[in-house]
């Protein structure tokens, strides 16, 4: 069974895990699940789902979460944007979460980047209305196509980054950080159901 056929069944796990919160956010490429797990203690009324490609990185997720006595978390193995799908129902999520995703720098790579118009328009229907994207990237170039894709798609607006959670720093944020990279981050609001 592929890992996005799990993802299928892993929903209803979801559901249920999350039915007594009232909010749901959701971390795409959670690797070791630093940020999910720290935001899960410093937030208990919110449920993290975490979405991460690696298995050997999502048992290492889940072992902290349950070490942690974590209710509100749990990570999911899925890769690409179709795992978003098969995971998430739709109008699920208060807010997504994609922190740098593989920059893919080299312009015949580009196709393999996570953040382009079709992972937007399945980000759109998976995130509640008014619910929140939430994109960070050390890459100047990934960040303008980010950009730019929002902009063409239309119906988010930008928001503060700042909002009214406790946000703890990614486990790559650290690392760019301590190197002095720039890193671009945005968050945007999504005010529009899809056109057809
Ligand atoms: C550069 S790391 C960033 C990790 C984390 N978000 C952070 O900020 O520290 C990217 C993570 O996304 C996962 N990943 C990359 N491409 C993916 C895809 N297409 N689907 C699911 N996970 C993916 C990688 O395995 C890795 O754990």
């Amino acid at each position: 069974m592929s890992p996005n056929q799990e993802l299928a069944q892993a929903r209803s796990e979801l559901i249920l895990a999350s039915s007594s919160y009232s909010r749901v956010e959701c971390d795409f490429g959670a690797a070791k699940g630093k940020f999910l797990s720290e935001s899960a203690a410093l937030n208990p009324t919110v449920f993290f789902a975490g979405i991460e490609g690696l298995s050997d990185r999502v048992r290492r997720s889940n072992r902290k979460i349950d070490r942690l006595g974590l209710g509100n978390a749990a990570v999911w193995r899925g890769w690409g944007k179709e795992s978003l799908e098969a995971l998430i129902p739709e109008g699920f999520l208060d807010v997504l979460h994609v922190s740098f995703p593989d920059p893919w720098p080299k312009r015949r790579h580009w196709f393999r980047r996570l953040v382009n118009s079709e992972f937007l328009e399945i980000a759109a229907t998976r995130l509640k209305a008014g619910g929140v994207l939430r994109l960070m990237t050390d890459h100047p170039g990934y960040f303008e196509a980010m950009k730019e894709h929002l902009a063409l798609q239309g119906g988010w607006v930008e928001v503060s980054w700042e909002d009214d959670l406790e946000r703890p720093i990614t486990e790559f944020e650290t690392i760019f950080r301590a190197k002095g990279d720039p890193i671009g981050r945005i968050a945007v609001k999504r005010v529009e159901e899809l056109r057809s």
